[in-house]
């Protein structure tokens, strides 16, 4: 994570505290847990605060404070006038305190339902998890989603920090049943160290001195443990992985990889192995602008040059030779799901590992995980802060590592392809063989002389629209003209192949996206036989006519939008559907109460509200004629 506006103080900050250790954590918790009290007072008694920033939380404290005349330190936390008015914290913000003994960096993560996606981003940086606790409310579900998901993300040290001990009577019972409750909750999840802390952020119990007002606990304060916890950096044990960020060859003589050492170490002479291609070779020098190192670390930035000439690109990882990464492109994965919009099999993402970005898609989800009870559920789709365990494939062979054994190359994210955002993170389990002994058989009749044979360029006509708008009527002429014209044409029509082919589908959003992935596929086929194929289909996502569009060589694909508007579509109602929709008997229908995404970029746009089938019809094989697919 970077840190854009705060990175001179930043820097300032490292340089001051050179000697000391740095722990990097995350805190996270419930809306009301007191969170952002607890990180304030963390920097308030550490003394970080700034003189005017001190003034400004006084200020602010009287005009929004609800504890009276003492100091809000939520107020010092929660910057945003907008986190304010919500009373919710959004966003990772990262702060930095230092202790005679340590310094800090602590990734504020929000606590709000709707924000994993923040936590996750915190937590990949973090070393620790402080999980935040309401004495008064005990566990929820949001802890166990937290603990979960920071389990999943490999952080190994955790405190359970029981705040508010002061509205319950600074009670031992209320405190010992809390942490039993946790760690019975939590046994499997392997933390290497664990403290439960009872806490009163807002008056100080326990976070930096010990307190009168809690005798019966004997352990440390919060601030003691975060000092001492030891926390080895299991980074350089751990094999060496370079993902390679570019190739750096200023001129014929310097051929130089560069990126960040993510694992590992790496000295001048190692052997090593470029994990895609398998090949190898030895280290010779390790380049950096203050001149050639000894060794390079986990954490560094550096350039290295081998002592053979080697193909490497970006996005391959320089690997130890004696370890080499798995590459396959199909692997089993832990999956935490962030974004409203759910997780779809068979809908086209695109994953990011390292410095590698491809396309990929989820072929079966196995189950998803109750984070209450961590039971296995049986899913079709996986919704926000969902996590489950599910099969990828990716459209080219990838290597990575299993996450368990080098977190760094065995996590990726998930990247929506139409909205760029990130909708996922993943922790790699294990690569899949079963598609490994499988090749493409090399065919010596192949799809160009297919195609010349019958004297056509082959091409996918999709028709795409409301139901009723008229597609497979005029996909219906356009066919029968074809064929006068001596073509070799072959119909997939939507009700047609829900007979057959797709006769387990249904109108969910995942069934949907699963026909049209069928439906790509099986035009993939046709067109690969030199066949000039038209689909009808309402296709009504965007990313599915993408991924449509992306599976096919430029000019085979043509998207025709067959637009009626919907009380025209409706009106007609061919198949008496809409009548029935309306009534409540049929669900998801498309229009109705199931989206219909209208094209932005259709090579034909037909408006099918003002003109006969036939002159749609006739349009459509003068595009064809003019863009010489009828040679
Ligand atoms: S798609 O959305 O998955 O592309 P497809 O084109 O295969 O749909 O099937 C649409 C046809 O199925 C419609 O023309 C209509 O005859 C019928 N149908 C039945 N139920 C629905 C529904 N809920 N939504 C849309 N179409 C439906």
């Amino acid at each position: 994570m970077s840190l854009p506006a705060e990175i001179d103080t930043f820097a300032d900050y490292l340089s001051a505290h050179e000697n000391k250790s740095l722990l990097r954590f995350l805190t996270c918790g419930s809306v009301d847990d007191g969170k952002s009290t607890l990180i304030g007072r963390l920097l308030f008694d550490t003394k970080l605060l700034f003189e005017d920033q001190l003034a400004t939380l006084s200020n602010d404290s009287r005009k929004h404070g609800t504890v009276g005349e003492d100091l809000d330190f939520a107020l010092l936390v929660d910057g945003l006038a907008a986190e304010r008015e919500q009373g919710i914290t959004i966003d990772v913000a990262y702060r930095f305190f230092a202790t005679d003994k340590r310094k800090f960096i602590v990734a504020d993560t929000p606590g709000h339902e709707q924000y994993t996606r923040n936590m996750a981003t915190g937590a990949s940086n973090s070393d620790l998890a402080v999980i935040l606790i309401d004495a008064r409310q005990g566990i929820l579900t949001q802890t166990r989603r937290h603990s979960f998901i920071v389990s999943l993300l490999g952080i190994r040290h955790v405190v359970l920090a029981v705040n508010k001990i002061d509205l319950v009577d600074f009670s031992q019972e209320v405190f010992d049943q809390i942490v039993a409750d946790y760690v019975e909750f939590a046994k499997d999840f392997g933390f290497e160290t664990f403290l439960a802390v009872p806490l009163s952020a807002r008056f100080g119990d326990n976070m930096l001195e010990r307190s009168a007002r809690t005798p019966w606990y004997s352990g440390p304060t919060l601030v003691e443990h975060l000092e001492t916890v030891p926390v080895a950096d299991d980074a350089l044990a751990r094999p060496f992985r370079m993902p390679v960020q570019w190739v750096n060859r200023p001129n014929l003589d310097f051929r130089g990889f560069s990126g960040t050492v993510v694992s590992g170490s790496v000295r001048p002479g190692d052997p090593i192995v470029v994990a895609g291609s398998g090949r190898t070779s030895t280290v010779k020098s390790i380049v950096t602008k203050d001149g050639n190192l000894a060794k390079a670390d986990a954490g560094e930035a550096v350039t290295i040059t081998l002592a053979d000439e080697v193909d490497i690109s970006r996005g391959d990882i320089i690997a130890a030779a004696g370890a080499r990464p798995e590459v396959a492109d199909q692997f089993a994965a832990h999956l935490i799901w962030m974004h409203d919009d759910h997780l779809l099999p068979g809908r086209s993402y695109l994953i990011k590992t390292g410095t590698r970005t491809v396309s990929a898609s989820v072929t079966e989800i196995k189950h998803k995980v109750d984070v209450n009870s961590f039971q296995k559920l049986a899913a079709k789709q996986l919704g926000l802060n969902e996590v489950g365990v599910v099969n990828f494939a990716t459209q080219q062979p990838i290597a990575f590592d299993p996450f368990a054994e080098v977190p760094q190359t065995g996590a990726f994210i998930v990247i929506d392809r139409m909205s760029n955002l990130t909708v996922g993170a993943g922790m790699i389990d294990f690569g899949l063989r079963r598609a490994t002994n499988v090749h493409w058989q090399a065919l010596e009749v192949d799809k160009a002389s297919r195609a010349a044979m019958k004297f056509q360029k082959p091409v996918v006509l999709w028709f795409t629209g409301l139901s009723g708008a008229g597609k497979s009527t005029v996909a219906n002429i356009v066919e029968k003209k074809l064929h006068a014209l001596s073509r070799h044409t072959y119909m997939l029509d939507g009700d047609n192949v829900r007979h057959g082919l797709n006769k387990d589908l249904g109108f969910t959003e995942a069934d949907r996206v699963e026909n049209i992935r069928r439906v790509i596929e099986v035009s993939k086929l046709f067109v690969d036989a030199g066949i000039i194929v038209l689909t009808s289909f309402i296709s009504p996502f965007r990313a599915e006519r993408r991924q449509a569009r992306d599976s096919f060589e430029a000019g085979e694909f043509v998207e025709i939008f067959v637009d009626a508007p919907l009380d025209v579509a409706e009106q007609r109602d061919p198949k008496g559907l809409y009548k029935r929709a309306r009534e409540g008997l049929i669900k998801n229908f498309t229009g109705i109460d199931s989206p219909y995404e209208a094209p932005e970029n259709a090579e034909i746009h037909l408006s099918a509200g003002a003109r006969t089938p036939e002159e749609m019809a006739e349009e459509i094989v003068a595009y064809l004629t003019t863009n010489g697919y009828l040679a």
